[in-house]
């Protein structure tokens, strides 16, 4: 499979909102990013479902929801119904985990476990069956613009590991600091998914930008 690009919302020109979407339209990335911040879990704000459900019949793109809120249980059919296709939330934030990712999948969404840097790929040994995505962090939540973690690549290697030996039909997407100096590197260590933000739309041409981390 040919590694999929989902451009971050957050880094949008928020002003502009359907430009924006009509740009991601027109461009090869084959999910949009969003990132919800509740100001709880992560020491910041953006945005939430009325943003989604304003975007959701101009958006043509598949849209991957990153939820960094506590009890992300609580908005599953919420923002299914703004709209999501694929509903990550985060693994320091479930305390029930199989359970909310159940309730994912009954809501017909993609289930999605993220992983902030500090946490352990092998916490995910008795879920990874279950999965459709593995969101791992390269950045600490909460902002866009960060510098990328390099001990991301390792823990790609230890979860491609897991994956293949739970046979597991789990994408691996990268999130924070992803831009042309690590996105083929990043592939080639297993990664399927790239996440970017700042990248793709502080860029001058967004939609040569996003060509080019799809296609090197
Ligand atoms: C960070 C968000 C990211 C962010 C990435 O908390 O989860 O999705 O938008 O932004 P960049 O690509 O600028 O690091
Ligand atoms: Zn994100």
């Amino acid at each position: 499979m040919k590694h999929l690009i989902a451009p971050s919302l957050l880094a949008a020109d928020f002003s502009n909102l359907s430009s924006e979407i009509e740009m991601i339209n027109q461009s090869e990335a084959d999910w949009l990013h969003l990132d919800i911040m509740d100001g709880v879990f992560v020491p910041n704000i953006s945005f939430g479902i009325p943003v989604l459900e304003s975007i959701k019949d101009k958006c043509q793109k598949p849209m991957d929801v990153h939820l960094m809120i506590v009890e992300p249980d609580r908005y599953i059919d919420a923002f299914k119904n703004a709209g999501a296709n694929i509903y990550n939330v985060h693994y320091e934030a479930c305390t029930h985990l199989h359970r909310t990712v159940q309730s994912i999948h009954n809501a017909g969404m993609k289930a999605g476990v993220t992983l902030n840097p500090h946490t352990p790929v092998a916490l995910l040994e008795d879920i990874i069956s279950e999965l459709d995505l593995v969101l791992l962090m390269s950045v600490n939540p909460g902002f866009g613009g960060q510098k990328f973690i390099e001990n991301t690549y390792n823990k790609i290697e230890q979860l491609k590991e897991l994956i293949l030996k739970k046979n597991s039909r789990a994408l691996i997407e990268i999130d924070g600091g992803v831009d042309n100096s690590n996105a083929k590197k990043l592939i080639n260590t297993g990664a399927d998914v790239l996440v970017a933000g700042s990248y793709v739309f502080k860029s001058k041409n967004p939609v040569e930008t996003i060509s080019l981390l799809k296609n090197f």
